[in-house]
């Protein structure tokens, strides 16, 4: 007897660093947090008529099986663009309904939309016992966002959301897909995001242009080494080699992701020696890559890890995620963050207007089924 309903989740993430790095074939260390989307799928006994509920908007979608094509845009695509990726490699599905509900902030920088996607991939194969691998799950959900949303997002996401474990964090591989989990122990420290709660619009459009520009870099270091196919093949000093051959712009593109690869793996040896510290000033020289180099930061964020500049009890902070909004991740000591949210939150509002919020999130397992009672 097929089974005929199921719950799931798949968790938004962190990442601890390697900004940018994902599509440029690099290294990433998220893990998946305490925040996610629950969806609820069954099927309804029709070959191919569905209908999905966006809980938190009480929007529905209604769509055929045999005419998945995106819309205009809004969260409809996420759905539609998994569907159609699952179908893409050969899934059987018949009609069903669901509805889904998250409380991953929207445009925090914390992946709502991986997430999503994830939680409905992982939902589909087990519903329709499609048989597909979570590394197909995963590439499909990235996918998704590609065709249907219109975002070349690289794979940490969704990687994270499926493949996260409770206290560990994840070094992937984001060329051969390897990964490898380090428990985060931080001892007196705890991790804090803050919300700046913006979301510039420049976010999909500025994203796409990046990856462009590292592309245009590569073109340009593949004449002397045509063995390059992505940053990820460069080191800083072949790189140097370059800066008179090419616009300023796109140097400076490349160096924070060459940089930021190298911060990546010294990262994951200061949490192996349990250097605080050291991690955290890795944290701190890749906002600082992100704000002058990539410039995919915005005076709200920048704001923010300059409020941690000089406090004993900050270890590191920085910009989390694609930039232009979203969240900084911070390391502090566990017994000053409540006096550190309680002096910067007024500061912010009163520069720019908008609440500052604080989450304290707990690292979690990635996509799993929800046990029904
Ligand atoms: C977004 C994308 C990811 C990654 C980050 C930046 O979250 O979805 O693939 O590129 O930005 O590191």
């Amino acid at each position: 007897m097929p089974r005929q309903s199921i719950t799931v989740q798949s968790p938004g993430r962190i990442n601890i660093i390697g900004e940018h790095t994902d599509y440029n074939d690099g290294f990433v260390l998220p893990a998946a947090i305490d925040k996610k989307t629950v969806a609820s799928l069954h099927r309804n006994g029709h070959p191919s008529a569905c209908r999905i509920t966006a809980g938190n908007l009480n929007e529905t979608l209604n769509f055929g099986l045999n005419q998945v094509k995106p819309l205009a845009g809004g969260w409809q695509n996420y759905v539609l663009g998994v569907v159609h990726e699952l179908q893409k490699l050969g899934a059987q599905m018949q009609g069903f309904d669901g509805s889904f509900k998250g409380d991953v902030p929207i445009g925090g920088g914390m992946s709502s939309s991986a997430s999503l996607e994830c939680a409905l991939a992982f939902g589909l194969n087990e519903l329709f016992d499609l048989g597909l691998s979570k590394t197909q799950l995963i590439k499909a959900a990235q996918l998704a966002e590609h065709n249907f949303v219109g975002i070349k997002c690289g794979i940490m996401d969704q990687f994270a959301s499926m493949m996260g474990q409770k206290n560990r964090v994840i070094l992937l591989d984001c060329r051969s897909l390897e990964y490898r989990y380090f428990p985060l122990e931080l001892g007196d420290y705890q991790l804090l995001l803050l919300n700046t709660n913006v979301s510039h619009s420049l976010a999909s459009s500025e994203y796409n242009r990046r990856r462009a520009e590292c592309e245009e870099g590569v073109a340009v270091i593949q004449k002397k080494y045509p063995e390059v196919a992505y940053l990820r093949d460069v080191s800083l000093s072949m790189l140097s080699d370059f800066q008179n051959s090419m616009p300023e712009t796109i140097y400076a593109r490349c160096r924070h992701v060459v940089s930021e690869n190298q911060r990546v793996l010294e990262a994951t040896q200061a949490l192996t020696a349990g250097d605080i510290r050291k991690l955290g000033s890795l944290l701190y020289q890749s906002h600082h890559s992100l704000q002058h180099d990539y410039a995919v930061s915005c005076p709200e964020l920048d704001f923010l890890v300059d409020q941690t500049t000089g406090l004993d009890f900050v270890a590191g902070s920085r910009m989390m995620g694609g930039g232009f909004g979203g969240c900084t991740i911070n390391i502090l000591e566990k017994k000053y963050c409540g006096q550190f949210v309680d002096n910067v939150a007024p500061k912010y509002r009163q520069r720019f207007g908008y609440d500052l919020t604080p989450y304290f999130v707990s690292i979690e397992d990635g996509a799993g089924v929800v046990a029904q009672p």
